[in-house]
């Protein structure tokens, strides 16, 4: 079975709700072992263990986190030729795929032997806290699907 682990975080717990939607997508299509894991309880040396590695975080100050930048950071010392990637976002009024952007820039950087499998998604909330804008969790779940489509056909 192909391998995926969905890594994210999340302060107010709309980026987790994003994660777990795209998991429900990838189930749906069925074929996929897919994991679900907060950045701070990931354990770096099984990530090669993973066929894809989805990382999502909220938009802190225009950008993703510091956890998730070291974290992508730390995936450029791991042996990863021939895994794949995609990121997610959660932000705010105008910042739309302002950190997904900034993502898929540090990893194409860092860890360039990373292929990545779909375009990103950013995920709008309301507030601060959230919740998510009505009719953008469809788009994790659509998001999830694609992704385990397209590793399934290799
Ligand atoms: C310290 C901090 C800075 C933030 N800066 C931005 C920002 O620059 N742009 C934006 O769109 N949202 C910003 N936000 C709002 C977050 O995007 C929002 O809280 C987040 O998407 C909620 O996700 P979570 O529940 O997973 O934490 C900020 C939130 C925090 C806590």
């Amino acid at each position: 079975m192909v391998k995926v682990i969905v890594i994210y975080e999340s302060k107010y717990g709309n980026t987790k709700r994003v994660a777990e939607a795209i998991v429900e997508g990838m189930n749906e299509i069925g074929g996929i072992e897919a994991s679900l894991s907060e950045l701070k309880e990931v354990d770096l040396d099984k990530i090669p263990n993973y066929d894809a590695i989805l990382i999502g975080s909220p938009n802190h100050m225009g950008g993703h986190t510091r956890g998730i930048k070291g974290f992508i950071d730390k995936l450029g010392k791991l042996q990863l030729k021939g895994k794949m990637f995609a990121v997610f976002d959660t932000y705010l009024g105008k910042d739309f795929e302002k950190a997904v952007k900034k993502m898929e820039k540090q990893i194409n950087e860092k860890v360039p032997r990373l292929k990545q499998i779909a375009p990103c998604l950013s995920i709008k909330v309301q507030g601060m806290k959230g919740p998510i804008v009505e009719g953008e969790l469809p788009k994790c779940r659509e998001f999830g699907k694609k992704i385990a489509t397209r590793l399934k056909l290799g």
